[in-house]
């Protein structure tokens, strides 16, 4: 391999906007319901973004559910009764401070406007928000005054069955955590799991955000991968320290610097109605700065105990001793777009290669989560020999590895730069010579790799293990 293809600029060139530009051009991410002009705080997955994030999911389901033995999988449906929110205090207690400008009407969130005038609004009560909003003459974004806060309850609300009455009222759920408690006993009625245990869920979740914005970082719906882990009360700080620490191996499977990834611990003041301990787990995007990429919780047994109290259903535990009791909660909570996004802002490179000046854009993507792991094509597409044996390479990869693609548009430079830009590792280009026009590279194709473009001739029997 030559090492005269060393890349010349590395740099962090990374922005929001130039994210979003390249998810939409090569097929990550739509905006929602496009064609019609759009819906706010809603994306599409394109073919790309939904590879990608399947790959998100499934190493986050490896790692935390299928790759331990105190762990339990569980899919709970996105309607659940009323009586869930208002026993877990969502009805009451999960919302945002809204102020109103009073001309346009356009809402915003108070606490927002407050921070992008330099004042740090956490857990300020409406009154204080008034106060400061007076005090430093704060406008809305349009020049005009505002309406007084008001809080918002951030639950979509719909109506099941054919009558409209208020019975039969439900909310799309604003966390996969309530499924999670509520079927805590089905789990360890079934499964008989020994404390202290936990069970994982990957489900969508809708929150009618006053303000969604920053591409996927706040939006209306979106997936969260949850952990609900089980303990003794006395236990809870050495369990969650262990889990602390999962959190850093999950950023470092994520690819993530981990200058780019940091804990604020949430002030007391600030917590959620539920929580003892919070840390956000913070990710440096570009442009924007450090900002929650994952929620870690100890929510002690606040939730169990409601339920119980609520559902009139013991949520008790039985030990083998037949001590009952109801279970501390210890949760790591996180966005998978928000993690798509982190993984994007972190792969994003431009560089150029060797002594061209063209700049090219690629995604650094670890090999477990890029959308294809290898592309395959015939140096020509015009040759029919070519394409033949190329199509045997990728036919025999497929098999193994499902996510190769194919490609034999434009010249092979211009399918290293589309590759390049999408992440994928590895370019595999059938040639003249692996059909042996140089009888040594009979059979022998050449990998091209994305992040140093260094090229290598590799037998068709050894590429499997090659891109392994
Ligand atoms: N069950 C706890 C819980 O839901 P949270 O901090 O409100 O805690 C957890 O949410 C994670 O869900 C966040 O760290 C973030 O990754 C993601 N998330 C929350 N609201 C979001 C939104 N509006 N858009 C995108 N992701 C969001």
């Amino acid at each position: 391999m030559s090492d005269t293809n060393t890349p010349a600029i590395i740099s962090r060139s990374a922005t929001l906007d130039k994210i979003t530009a390249l998810c939409k051009r090569r097929g990550f991410v739509f905006q929602g319901s496009d064609i019609y002009g759009g819906l706010k705080g809603t994306w599409d997955l394109g073919p790309l973004g939904v590879a990608l994030n399947n790959n998100i999911k499934r190493e986050w389901w490896n790692m935390f559910v299928d790759g331990r033995e105190d762990m339990y999988g569980l899919d709970a449906s996105i309607l659940m009764n009323a009586k869930v929110w208002e026993a877990s205090g969502h009805t009451g207690n999960f919302s945002d401070p809204l102020v109103e400008d009073t001309e346009t009407g356009e809402r915003y969130r108070a606490d927002h406007l407050l921070k992008d005038n330099g004042i740090e609004a956490e857990g300020l009560s409406l009154g204080q928000i008034d106060s400061l909003i007076l005090e430093k003459g704060i406008k809305s974004p349009k020049g005009n005054p505002l309406s007084q806060a008001r809080q918002f309850n951030m639950m979509f609300e719909s109506t099941i069955g054919a009558t409209a009455g208020p019975e039969g009222k439900v909310y799309l759920r604003p966390e996969t955590a309530q499924g999670i408690f509520v079927n805590f006993k089905n789990v360890v009625d079934t499964m008989s799991p020994k404390l202290p245990f936990g069970i994982g869920q990957i489900g969508k979740a809708f929150r009618n955000e006053i303000a969604p914005r920053e591409f996927l970082f706040r939006v209306r719906e979106f997936e969260q991968m949850e952990i609900e882990y089980f303990v003794r009360e006395g236990e809870w700080e050495v369990e969650f320290e262990k889990w602390r620490l999962n959190l850093w191996d999950w950023f470092d499977h994520l690819g993530l610097s981990r200058g780019n990834v940091r804990e604020l611990e949430v002030p007391e003041n600030d917590l959620a109605h539920y929580s003892k301990r919070t840390i956000d787990f913070e990710y440096n995007y570009p442009g924007k700065g450090f900002d929650e990429l994952a929620g870690f919780a100890y929510r002690t047994n606040h939730d169990l105990q409601a339920h119980m109290k609520a559902s009139g259903k013991s949520l008790e535990y039985v030990e083998a001793n037949g001590t009952k009791l109801v279970p501390h909660v210890i949760e790591p909570s996180f966005g998978v777009g928000r993690a798509l996004t982190a993984v994007l802002c972190e792969a994003y490179r431009e560089d150029t290669l060797g002594d061209s000046d063209d700049v090219r854009t690629y995604l650094k993507l670890p090999n477990h989560l890029a959308p294809y792991l290898a592309c395959v094509s015939p140096l020509l597409k015009n040759k029919p020999e070519l394409v033949a044996k190329a199509r045997t390479v990728f036919t025999l990869l497929k098999k193994e590895f499902t996510n190769i693609t194919w490609d034999d548009n434009g010249n092979v430079g211009k399918r290293y730069r589309r590759q390049d830009e999408i992440g994928t590792p590895y370019c595999i280009v059938i040639d003249f010579d692996t059909l042996g026009e140089n009888p040594d590279l009979l059979d022998m194709v050449t990998i091209r790799h994305r992040d140093s473009g260094e090229q290598e001739r590799v037998a068709i029997s050894d590429i499997a293990s090659r891109l392994k």
